[in-house]
């Protein structure tokens, strides 16, 4: 790829990722726009108003040029996707490859070498736009397993600015991550990057063992020598490779979860409910990943031996829509679905519901008022590199009440380590984590509320956003984004 010269006037700060923090919505009378799905756009959208950055990614629709346009305090610079594009780059290679491969394929991952060379493509694609669009030496932030080639295509063309990578989700143990046909490529792709930062310690350290093996390179703690690639026209830097979890904007939700509408709109919900004694809450994307199909078992087993009373205990569980045409989500929702069907037909009155799911989203503000009429939550995925759900949850409960009981596979529990702490695959150990928490008296709730808020408190998004830019610019020998506190 030839060097490009940086723009007269760009923007210093650049966020790549596959998607915009907003997703055109054409399905009203005028074209609109809505929130992007997942915890990439929940983290990275406060960080990027606040520094008044860049956003380059794909704007949700197929075929479709789209200008860039400012949005809510950041200029958003679509890169269009064709319909093969979004087939072969994003269903096929991201998530019918990657994505499985690095969930510890709960579902087996496909190897296709057409996916591959649309990925390839495509992660050109994005890097040429950012090559375009970053101001001279501006820092680039690029984001998560779809575009794990642009840090090195960025860095043979523009080769002054300073290039940080961040996976939201969780690196394999070498041992999987062995089975990739492309595993150098993308190694080498990555190790373009100054700074590459992963959710846990395990995803670090599992990394820079597929480094040591498959790039040949030495490690020193975190820092990695990548030699020098003539074919590519780079020299020889250090890249290093280290954890920074990533949590929440705590402020703002602590605000929302203290606006008396949103607070009367939780009571409002429970009276919607029926005034259950107990409201069980899960709200997750709907992915083979997040445990669903263990989480409705261990209910339908504790309805059926009456440990949860039925007339007293209501459980909402919102299952967004993800990837809708690739077949494993569409097996998994057929699963949620009759699975829900099967303990409604088994256990609902005409006036209590035990399962109320929607597969749909809902606004922030009525998410807000679910989490505060939620008496215990349930975020029990199989694998998931953070899962922000259990960090907004924490945040929101500014009485220090309810029960939270997390998956170990989750990236979260590494900092929510007073949750009830269960290990999903395991059937009974989870019904009895879901009866702990039933059970909770309010005293043990807040005695275990209390340090994980605290901790939110100090670990924040924005907290998480300033110690790796400033761990890049201090790597990369560059002047740190200004980021207003
Ligand atoms: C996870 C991934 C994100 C992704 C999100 C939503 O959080 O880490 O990169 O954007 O899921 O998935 P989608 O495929 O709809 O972008």
């Amino acid at each position: 790829l030839p060097t490009i010269d940086p723009p007269a006037e760009g923007p210093e700060f650049l966020v790549v990722a596959n998607r915009l923090p907003i997703d055109r919505d054409d399905s009203g009378d005028e074209p609109g726009w809505k929130t992007a799905p997942g915890g990439l756009v929940t983290g990275l959208a406060p960080v990027v108003r606040r520094a008044s950055g860049a956003w380059i990614g794909w704007p949700g629709i197929t075929d479709t040029d789209v200008d860039p346009f400012e949005h809510d305090g950041m200029h958003l610079v679509p890169v269009r996707l064709s319909s093969e594009d979004f087939q072969m780059y994003y269903e096929g290679f991201s998530n019918g490859t990657l994505w499985p491969l690095f969930h510890d394929v709960i579902a087996p991952p496909a190897f296709h070498r057409t996916w591959w060379d649309k990925y390839l493509e495509v992660n050109t694609r994005f890097a040429i736009r950012t090559a375009e669009t970053a101001g001279k030496n501006a820092t680039v932030w690029v984001h998560d397993y779809q575009l794990f080639l642009v840090p090195q295509l960025l860095r043979s063309m523009r080769p002054d600015v300073s290039i940080g990578f961040f996976l939201h989700i969780p690196f394999p143990p070498v041992e999987l991550y062995s089975q990739l046909p492309w595993r150098s490529e993308i190694l080498r792709g990555v190790q373009g990057a100054d700074l590459i930062g992963f959710q846990r310690p395990t995803d670090a350290a599992n990394f820079r063992r597929c480094v040591r093996k498959h790039s040949g390179f030495i490690t020193k703690g975190d820092d990695i020598t990548v030699t020098a690639d003539p074919d590519l026209g780079t020299e020889e830097h250090i890249t290093r490779a280290a954890h920074y979890p990533i949590s929440v904007d705590t402020d703002a939700l602590i605000e929302l979860a203290d606006t008396p509408a949103i607070q009367a709109r939780a009571q409002e919900i429970r009276r919607e409910l029926g005034n259950p004694d107990i409201v069980i809450l899960g709200t997750d994307r709907m992915d083979y990943t997040k445990g669903l199909r263990h989480r409705l078992k261990a209910v339908h087993e504790l309805l059926r031996e009456g440990r949860l009373d039925k007339d007293k205990v209501t459980f909402v569980q919102i299952a967004t829509p993800s990837r809708e045409r690739l077949d494993h989500y569409k097996q998994i929702r057929t699963e949620v679905e009759l699975a829900v069907g099967h303990t409604n037909g088994e256990f609902s009155g005409l006036h209590n519901q035990v399962i109320h799911y929607f597969h749909y989203s809902f606004p922030r503000d009525e998410m807000t008022a679910f989490y505060l009429a939620a008496d215990v939550m349930l975020v029990t995925p199989l694998r998931d590199g953070m899962n922000l759900v259990a960090k907004e949850y924490t945040a929101c409960r500014t009485d220090d009440s309810g029960a939270l009981v997390l998956s170990e596979f989750a990236g979260a529990a590494d900092q929510l380590t007073q949750a009830v702490l269960i290990n999903p695959h395991d059937i009974t150990e989870l019904k009895n984590g879901i009866m702990r928490a039933v059970g909770m008296e309010v005293r043990e709730q807040r005695r275990r509320m209390r340090p994980m808020r605290r901790r939110l408190k100090d670990e924040t998004v924005h907290t998480w956003a300033r110690s790796f830019l400033s761990d890049l610019a201090w790597i990369a020998g560059a002047e740190p984004v200004p980021l207003e506190t």
